[in-house]
């Protein structure tokens, strides 16, 4: 989609909901639906049975009407975007990490960290220092880069596995550190590192470093979800993936600066998840992770996402922030779909297409976005994920 469609697509103020049930198709209107055409199941996608009905190159309605394949209406209780909600989601009844009076002492811990600017750092390993070094060089050479990462055989590995996952589906396939590098660029590479010793920070501590693989990997899903995404609904896929691996990034600042204090570590309980975290990372990691991002140097766009891909609707965005709106609408939508596939805290039962961000992005529900939003799951299940980890 050009980034002149786009703008006249997506304008906050909604006065225009594009139809977009007219996208151009490559298709054979005498085309026979076989078996053939059928996606196969995997596994962690075994509740869609999509294939049963749309062949992989996309087939208009009236087409698959005519051929009596198709209800007139899509049924969403079919498919995963329609979710039935986590098993122990229950916020109610949800467990604390810390006892309430710890709870608070946290709570107001970090209010006194964000009010002075007080951040935790991460310790970075050399070698990667001396490649945040080299990119603040106005005329860095990613061949040099490179030479620097491929001795580290893991971080060769994500790298070439995150330009693989996020160019999903796009009709090729890198294999070599050099042109994965080129492709992710600058800000992708620099996150993608920050993201590398944060995990390797957290490798001597059992409890937090669990929660902190996991909002790592969390993080690197919604990324390659909102870089999928950005074929249709946003002009800047390399934009969506960064801000998708820096969204929660104010979770693990939070969580290095518990782990860096007995009374916070001491008294953490010995079953703790994520999501008993969530009274102490409500509106704290968000600006947390702002800071983090703006030591780190990243660009506006990604702090704007950062800091409100939870609370879009509070803020006034003008005409000229009309990209930061769908950016943080993308990161909103894409971390909602992370949740539901099982990559994220646990969520309750939600249809992405009642979501106010899939509203906001006016993504209508037709043939065209079902066969879109269908090769998700595998993007999520796709084991070049793992190397993240
Ligand atoms: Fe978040
Ligand atoms: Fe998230």
């Amino acid at each position: 989609m050009s980034l002149f469609k786009y703008m006249l697509y997506g304008k906050r103020s909604k006065k225009s909901v594009p139809d977009d049930s007219n996208d151009d198709y490559d298709y054979d209107e005498d085309k026979t639906i076989t078996d053939n055409d059928n996606l196969s199941v995997d596994p962690v996608t075994s509740k869609i049975n999509i294939g049963e009905i749309f062949g992989p190159n996309g087939i208009p309605r009236h087409v698959l009407a005519k051929q009596g394949l198709i209800n007139d209406e899509i049924d969403d209780k079919e498919y995963w975007w329609c979710y039935k909600g986590h098993k122990d989601f229950d916020p109610e009844k949800r467990k604390l990490a810390y006892d309430a009076v710890t709870v608070d002492q946290a709570i107001e811990h970090l209010n006194k960290k964000i009010a002075s600017g007080d951040l935790p750092v991460f310790t970075i390993p050399a070698q990667i220092i001396e490649v945040f070094h080299l990119l603040e060089r106005q005329d860095f050479d990613y061949m040099e880069v490179s030479s620097i990462i491929e001795k580290n055989p893991s971080l060769t590995g994500m790298f070439i596995s995150s330009i693989n996952s996020s160019l999903y589906n796009r009709g090729f396939t890198i294999t070599e550190l050099y042109p994965a590098l080129l492709r992710l660029g600058k800000n992708n590479i620099r996150a993608l590192l920050q993201l590398y010793s944060i995990k390797i920070s957290f490798a001597d501590d059992r409890r937090f470093g669990n929660m902190a693989r996991k909002i790592i990997r969390h993080s690197y899903i919604v990324a390659i979800i909102a870089s999928y995404l950005s074929q249709r609904y946003f002009p800047e896929p390399g934009l969506a993936f960064l801000a998708g691996l820096l969204h929660d990034i104010g979770k693990l600042g939070i969580l290095k600066e518990l782990s860096l204090d007995p009374r916070f570590c001491l008294r953490l309980k010995p079953d703790v998840t994520e999501d008993m975290f969530d009274p102490i990372f409500a509106g704290r990691h968000e600006q947390i992770g702002v800071k983090l991002g703006q030591q780190w140097k990243m660009d506006d766009l990604t702090l704007s996402a950062i800091e409100r891909h939870h609370n879009f609707w509070e803020y006034d965005f003008s005409d000229e922030d009309q990209l930061d709106y769908h950016l943080c609408l993308l990161i909103n939508l894409s971390d909602t779909m992370a949740r539901i596939l099982g990559e994220g805290r646990p969520i309750g039962e939600t249809n992405i297409f009642l979501e106010p961000a899939t509203i906001d992005l006016n993504i209508e529900k037709n043939i065209s976005t079902v066969e879109f939003f269908a090769d998700i799951p595998a993007i999520v299940s796709n084991k070049s994920a793992n190397n993240i980890l």
